[in-house]
């Protein structure tokens, strides 16, 4: 069998080095000639553990190549995996669905013989329905193609743990022969004993958004009752464990602090609203609008605390942030509420000097006008306030006696309620964390 990946992002570079390392000859479609021949190389755009390595150990064996050719492509494939991007529109909330539409019409032109085209990439509901018919319509092979649909739960930092041995697989498919198809290209992790789901194109597809609704939506609960935690004098880290150790409940995804960003969940969740909006439900999803707005308020509420903390004045004074990339083990600076903050506080006059472990170069292509420091020792020299944003295990080695000494002031934010606070306080530092007294 042989695969082709299309769109060689962060998914697509994934999927297609993985299933190369299955066994299958894989051919990847990039448009972008220098992404291409930077993957061609092992050479990422941007940090993916065990993905580099991955990547030049497949083409070494000779069973992945890239292409920006899509009839090269359609010649080549019996089942086409599309990995585009669905990002959010520039004129809304809902998905732009360009780069979907446009990979499934133009390998739709060139497909003269029988292929199953899988689609991964999320998408808003009753999308896969209308790309079955933009599929058959235009191949020249017409019925002898088939779309399915197979959502990808990979998280940044996972991606290739997560792409081979994949918590559950969900299938969404028309027929008894698509669903074999799959199966086969899944056979190694479906061996292992992981959990499948067969079922229509809607439900896999809402399987996805669903997915990351729910997971956000136990962020901003938990962020939720770290207001109520601030205001009591209670501590939600102590609240989430307890509760967490229901497993009805559970604690993941229950670290209170600055909030989720990413390329997913805050895209995921508006593309998701404006969908219900579209189909006549709105008041189903009103709830993830509230999710947003708790969201959101996390980062107005970390500035309300480094005002307070450096006597009610901004401008003028230098701070650091810690933390670029929107989560650790990520250079991905997409809505990251860590450099949202960074730039928040420079337009209201603060000196801000950004650190991240891996994310220094994207986030200063996109905010050149913050400064930007190589280590964190430098980053903190002369700071009236450090702010913990992201939470990169370096931060945590910090020592913060050695810290103290290089900083003005000895005042720290902790956003991510994980620093050692009783350290901090024995080193003479005044910590300030989020639902935590
Ligand atoms: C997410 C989903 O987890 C993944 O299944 C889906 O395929 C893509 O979207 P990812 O965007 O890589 O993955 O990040 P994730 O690990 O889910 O974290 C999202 C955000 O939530 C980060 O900003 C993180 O810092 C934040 N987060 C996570 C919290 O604030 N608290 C938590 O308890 C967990």
């Amino acid at each position: 069998m042989k695969i082709t990946v299309i769109g060689c992002g962060y998914l697509g570079a994934t999927h297609a080095a993985c299933m190369a390392s299955l066994g299958f000859e894989v051919l990847g479609v990039e448009i972008d000639p220098t992404r291409r021949t930077a993957l061609e190389r092992g050479v990422l755009p941007f940090f993916e553990p065990d993905l580099p390595e991955l990547l030049v150990e497949q083409v070494e064996s000779g069973r992945l190549r890239f292409t920006s050719d899509i009839a090269e492509a359609a010649a080549f494939g019996d089942v086409h995996f599309v990995c585009v991007g669905t990002p959010q529109r520039a004129d809304g909330h809902g998905a732009d669905l360009t780069f979907v539409d446009a990979a499934v019409t133009d390998l739709a032109e060139h497909l003269t013989r029988p292929a199953l085209v899988v689609g991964k990439s999320t998408v808003p509901v009753g999308t896969a329905a209308r790309l079955q018919e933009i599929l058959t319509s235009t191949a020249p092979a017409g019925e002898q193609v088939e779309l399915a649909w197979n959502p990808e739960f990979l998280r940044e930092g996972f991606a290739v743990k997560d792409t081979l041995e994949p918590d559950r697989l969900v299938f969404g498919v028309l027929s008894e022969a698509a669903e074999a198809t799959l199966r086969q290209v899944y056979a190694e992790a479906l061996g292992n004993g992981c959990p499948l789901v067969v079922t229509d194109f809607p439900t896999a597809e809402l399987v996805k958004v669903a997915a990351n609704s729910f997971l956000a939506t136990k962020i901003s609960f938990i962020n939720a009752m770290a207001e109520l935690c601030d205001v009591t004098g209670a501590n939600v880290v102590t609240l989430a464990d307890a509760i967490g150790f229901d497993e009805r409940i559970g604690r993941k995804f229950l670290n209170a602090g600055l909030g989720f960003g990413g390329g997913c969940l805050p895209k995921d969740i508006r593309a998701f609203t404006a969908r219900a909006d579209e189909l006549g439900v709105k008041d189903a999803l009103r709830f993830l609008h509230e999710i947003d707005r708790i969201n959101m308020r996390r980062r107005k509420r970390v500035i309300k605390i480094a005002r307070a903390e450096l006597g009610g004045r901004l401008p003028g004074k230098k701070i650091t942030i810690l933390g670029a990339a929107f989560k650790p083990n990520s250079d991905d600076i997409r809505d990251s509420p860590a450099l949202d903050v960074a730039h928040k506080l420079h337009e209201l006059g603060v000196q801000v000097t950004v650190h991240d472990v891996e994310a220094i170069k994207p986030a200063r292509l996109k905010h050149p006008e913050l400064s930007y420091a190589e280590t964190i020792e430098e980053a903190c020299e002369g700071a009236d306030l450090v702010m913990h944003l992201t939470e990169w295990l370096e931060y945590r080695a910090v020592d913060p006696v050695k810290l103290g000494e290089i900083v003005t002031g000895k005042k720290m934010i902790d956003g991510r309620n994980c620093l050692d606070v009783p350290a901090y306080r024995q080193a003479g530092w005044t910590i300030r964390s989020l639902g935590r007294p």
